[in-house]
């Protein structure tokens, strides 16, 4: 089955925070990962997360949805219609849904919103550079790795005449 994003909802946001586990390979300091990973699910939080986003011209939320299920979230962020840019952010929900090409499928198809409808030529994405499996579906869609620092490797993907 393949995957398909909806905006990301109040409702759609807490179901993927019910079950959520973090990702070691997204925190550059370890120390962090330690004090959120048994965080658990958290309402309040996941209300004040969902407010701080709304209503934000420079960002589009997506739920990766599989059939009627959230098994993930893909954002458009820091979006600059002048500068025709944005910045691309994924997390799926957990172990159970990675390794089967719902990430890869969810990325081109935001990768596909972000040129057809904001218009923008190139978008933006950064990976902690011990995320292997992130920097391979980027490259694996066209991202170029072009610069690396502070830990992070950061890389842009511009369209192509014709898309
Ligand atoms: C990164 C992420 C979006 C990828 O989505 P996914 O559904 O797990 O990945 P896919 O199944 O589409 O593709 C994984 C690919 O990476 C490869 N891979 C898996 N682990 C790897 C590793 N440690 N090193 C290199 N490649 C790896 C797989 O073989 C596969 O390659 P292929 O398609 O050429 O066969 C997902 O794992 C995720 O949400 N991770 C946690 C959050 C995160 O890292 N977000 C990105 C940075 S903000």
């Amino acid at each position: 089955m393949d995957v398909y994003l909806a905006p990301m909802t109040r409702e759609y946001m807490h179901e993927l925070f019910q079950d959520f586990v973090y990702d070691p390979d997204i925190f550059q300091d370890l120390s962090l990962y330690e004090q959120i990973k048994n965080s658990g699910y958290d309402s309040k939080r996941v209300d004040a997360l969902f407010d701080s986003r709304s209503g934000k011209e420079d960002r589009r939320s997506f739920a990766v949805m599989l059939g009627d299920r959230v098994i993930g979230e893909v954002e458009l962020k820091r979006i600059d219609p002048k500068e025709k840019t944005c910045t691309l952010s994924i997390h799926l929900q957990n172990d159970a849904v990675k390794n089967k090409g719902y990430g890869t499928q969810a990325e081109r198809l935001a990768i596909a919103y972000a040129f057809d409808a904001l218009g923008v030529d190139h978008i933006l994405a950064d990976s902690v550079e011990k995320n292997r499996r992130s920097q391979h579906v980027l490259e694996k869609l066209g991202f170029i790795c072009y610069n690396a620092k502070n830990g992070f490797k950061l890389y842009r993907l511009d369209k192509r005449e014709g898309e």
